[in-house]
């Protein structure tokens, strides 16, 4: 009996040997389209191949597509495990032409490949055909299947679209007819829904183009797109009509039973089946990045976890049970989706966390959920009140309590539970009016209330597409924006980064069409980001669906220097201490800022061995993970946290680094730090960290600044530049020029003393303007006058100390020019200053040169004046001050 394995295989062999390229499943998480929460089919990644918008250098593919139906839509949660075929995860198989082969090869392909490769017997086959699709009925008629078998179908059940907008067609589709033993009927008749007649697979003829009008249009080319459940054919394959049966699903449901202990058959096999199909959603997800929280798809899954859990909660388990499962699933499906095997780590640990946080609510929970039947008379529904506290309190989504009281037979009033949930945001809004934000945030609490918060996409991607949900002009909302208009765009799902946590918002451009807007930056307030732009062309409208494209050479910038900050913190932490704790930092596309708690500044050893360090880490070249916890785990495992920063109940972790250099914060793992931004893939993807600053931020802190990659690698060529223009002026080779120009500074400052020894000989001999002039006795104290030119006023103390010496007793008045300023300086002998002060001769002196005041000691006063032409008058003042 072939594996499900096996018949993947035999699905993409058989289309590859004709001419197919085999292409890997797509994310779950659609990029391509703002509309859709999980990819949902195989022709997804391909929409835009079908419209000619995108061209691929191959015009046929074949793709088992990883598929989620929760959520929106499409959503099967409801009655996954109480049916034979609902799933929340599926794999679809599918082969795609672009333009090249359409009605003809397609039912051709389909036809031999069942009933060749997977030897189904014809007599076990029908067909469906869309009502006016005469062509495809004549091709099923030439392929052999008898008339009475190909049924006309009116309905939308055989025209296939993927949403309300798009690529669509008319389809033809296979039934397998699994007996009699089951009850249903054909395809269009009365009982058609009964299990026995089974829908194996949809073939599309696209060959239409829906609008958000209702409009369609003809496309010029005219595709195939197809769809196979795995899960039907495996099952039918290996002879059941129940997906469940199939041996990948029934290890999964065997796992479940080992780890519970509970009969995987018996009645409580319901329990199992819902345990192994969200095993498989939420794994893919995670996978995926989808992460879970309260909003978005996020939310999906954290609404499809706790499903399982309570199953696995009925099923007895204590302890938690989704995590213990992984490895079986690995095993099942690891080789055909490595992403699996590759994230296995993270899964497990997002799963635990979960279930371990659930479980603290979910038995009181469930309790109150008890008391609240019992109360409840014959037929009535649980209150919504009641489900609402369920919800948030206890954190029970209102699906799950809806699960818990189908076993009962009971409904949930949801109207009610849409009042309270009302009633609570209502109650929100009026906590964020009195909270004191500015009007102008109250316009995005607005937005945040009516359209919900954005998803950011941009961990994973940096294009995406999303739907304009608001748009915003002078803090007013409106409905469009043209060419010229400054405007601030806000999208359902986004891959900008909105500015926080020291990193800067991203730019980029949105297009709605040929329409493009330039946005410069990226904020977000109320968890609604906010996309600064300028409209460059035509116009933008609030729900139309846009593109969004991330500037990648910044963004690839910035995140080189965001994770260089990591590995710098550690490197500062290892290398100063534990005390180093950030208080800031700065991550731009142009440069990196660090502010953190030290005392003093780093010694050039300290900034080398940390420069060393980030760079060694970075040549170390390991993944960066990103993992979610909550902050008390984190803190547990040793996670750099901002002190005193508020953090939501899960946090992302970002490790990087393996610290088997000894250095580090677990012996593990060398940088791990909470943080909401985005980093490189590798550390090696920085390139290369140079420091470029230490300065003080402020008391306590200090700021080091930093480069990387290319910034770093032109700020080194430069310094090497100018290392260069160095020895080349120095005429010496450049591994020499700080010897030589220490050499130099030592005989500069050897030259200069020289020249101040010169000087003072030139001075006391008279100055450059005449010779040496002797003492006169005034009064019987002898006193030496001088007026100098080309002397500097800083020279004169040591000029009146060496006169003093000269002279043993007397006055010295000395009067320089120094430089279109009068410098003017008297010493008396320590004999002398009972008798007269150098102050009061300094005085009379000053006020002949056009000087006011100067003072000093009684042995030494210094002062100075503008007019030099005084001199000789300041000279005569002076004698009569001496002269008494
Ligand atoms: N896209 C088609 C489907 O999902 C084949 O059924």
């Amino acid at each position: 009996m072939p594996s499900v394995n096996d018949i993947r295989s035999t699905f993409l062999n058989y289309f590859d040997t004709n001419g197919h390229k085999v292409v890997d499943s797509s994310s779950l998480v659609p990029r391509n389209d703002p509309t859709l929460m999980f990819t949902n089919s195989g022709m997804v990644q391909f929409k835009n191949c079908f419209t000619g918008l995108e061209k691929r250098d191959y015009v046929r593919a074949t793709s088992a597509q990883k598929c989620v139906r929760a959520g929106g839509k499409h959503n099967d949660l409801d009655n996954v495990g109480y049916t034979a075929r609902h799933h929340t995860f599926f794999e679809m198989l599918g082969n795609f032409s672009f333009g090249d082969y359409f009605k003809d090869d397609a039912i051709r392909f389909a036809w031999e490949l069942i009933t060749g490769e997977f030897a189904i017997p014809k007599d076990k086959l029908y067909v469906t055909v869309y009502h006016t699709d005469d062509e495809a009925f004549n091709i099923w008629k030439k392929v052999g299947v008898p008339e009475e078998r190909i049924i006309r179908i009116a309905t939308s059940d055989n025209f296939w679209q993927m949403g309300d907008t798009g690529p669509c067609g008319p389809c033809t589709e296979i039934f397998y007819d699994h007996g009699d033993h089951i009850w249903g009927g054909p395809p269009g008749s009365p009982d058609e829904d009964g299990d026995r007649f089974i829908e194996i697979w949809n073939v599309v003829f696209m060959q239409n183009e829906r609008f958000a009008d209702g409009s369609m249009t003809d496309l010029d080319m005219q595709s195939i797109d197809t769809g196979m459940g795995l899960e039907r054919i495996a099952a039918l394959l290996q002879g059941s009509h129940d997906n469940y049966d199939t041996d990948l699903m029934k290890a999964l449901i065997e796992a479940s039973a080992h780890a519970t202990s509970v009969d995987p058959f018996g009645d409580k096999n319901v329990h199992h089946r819902v345990i192994a199909d969200h095993l498989r959603s939420t794994s893919f997800l995670i996978a995926d990045g989808v992460m879970p929280s309260n909003e978005g798809r996020g939310y999906v899954l954290r609404r499809i976890m706790r499903r399982a859990m309570r199953h696995a909660h009925l099923l007895g388990a204590k302890d938690p049970v989704m995590h213990s499962l992984v490895p079986e699933l690995v095993r099942q499906m690891g080789d055909a989706y490595p992403e699996l095997r590759q994230g296995q780590a993270m899964i497990e640990e997002t799963l635990r966390l979960e279930e371990t946080r659930f479980k603290q609510t979910l038995e009181r929970g469930l309790k109150l959920l008890d008391d609240e039947l019992d109360g409840l008379g014959e037929g009535e529904k649980l209150a919504g009140a009641a489900a609402f506290k369920l919800y948030d309190t206890f954190g029970f989504p209102l699906d799950l309590t809806q699960d818990a009281l189908r076993e009962k037979g009971r409904e949930v009033d949801t109207d009610g539970f849409d009042v309270a949930m009302a009633e609570q945001k209502a109650k929100a809004r009026a906590a964020w009016a009195g909270s004191g934000e500015t009007a102008d945030a109250t316009v995005w609490y607005d937005v945040a209330e009516d359209k919900g918060v954005s998803e950011f996409l941009g961990y994973e991607t940096e294009k995406a597409e999303g739907e304009i949900v608001a748009l915003v002009k002078d803090g007013a909302r409106v409905q469009t924006a043209k060419a010229g208009d400054t405007v601030q765009i806000v999208v359902n799902q986004t891959p900008f980064y909105g500015e926080s946590g020291g990193q800067v918002g991203d730019m980029g451009v949105i297009r709605v069409d040929d329409n493009v807007a330039k946005v410069t930056d990226t904020k977000k307030v109320a968890g609604v980001f906010i996309h600064i732009a300028e409209v460059v062309s035509g116009a933008i409208n609030v729900g139309e669906p846009a593109v969004l494209e991330v500037d990648h050479t910044r963004r690839s910038a910035i995140r080189a220097n965001h994770s260089a900050t990591h590995l710098l913190h550690e490197a500062l932490r290892v290398t100063l201490g534990d005390h180093v704790a950030q208080r800031g930092s700065l991550n731009a596309p142009d440069r990196l800022r660090f502010d953190f708690s030290h005392g003093k500044a780093l010694s050039a050893a300290e900034l080398a061995t940390v420069e060393a360090d980030v760079n060694a880490f970075i040549r170390q070249n390991t993944p960066v993970e990103t993992r979610l916890m909550t902050p008390d785990d984190a803190r547990a495992i040793g996670a750099q946290a901002l002190f005193g920063e508020k953090y939501g109940d899960e946090v992302r972790v970002v490790s990087m680094g393996r610290a088997d250099t000894g250095k580090g914060s677990d012996g593990k793992t060398y940088s791990l730090e909470l943080c909401g931004g985005t980093h490189v893939a590798r550390t090696g993807d920085i390139g290369v960290c140079v420091i470029t600053g230490d300065s003080a931020s402020s008391a306590g802190v200090r700021r080091i600044e930093a480069l990387t990659g290319q910034a770093a690698i032109e700020y080194m060529a430069q310094a090497a530049g100018r290392a260069d223009e160095v020895a080349a002026v120095l005429k010496a080779p450049v591994g020499e020029v700080v010897d030589r120009v220490k050499a130099l500074s030592d005989e500069r400052k050897k030259l200069e003393q020289e020249v101040a020894n010169l000087r003072q000989q030139i001075a006391m001999s008279g100055g450059a303007s005449g010779g040496a002039v002797e003492a006169i006795t005034v009064n019987g104290i002898a006193f030496l006058a001088q007026a100098l030119d080309g002397v500097s006023g800083k020279d004169l103390r040591g000029l009146i100390d060496a006169h003093k010496n000269n002279l043993g007793s007397g006055v010295i008045l000395l009067i320089a020019d120094d430089d279109g300023k009068v410098a003017v300086a008297c010493g008396v002998t320590d004999d002398l200053t009972q008798t007269v002060s150098a102050v009061d001769v300094l005085k009379a002196a000053v006020a002949k040169v056009g000087g006011k005041g100067g003072g000093g000691r009684a042995d030494m006063a210094q002062g100075g004046g503008k007019d030099f032409s005084g001199a000789q008058a300041a000279i005569a003042a002076a004698e009569a001050v001496l002269k008494g």
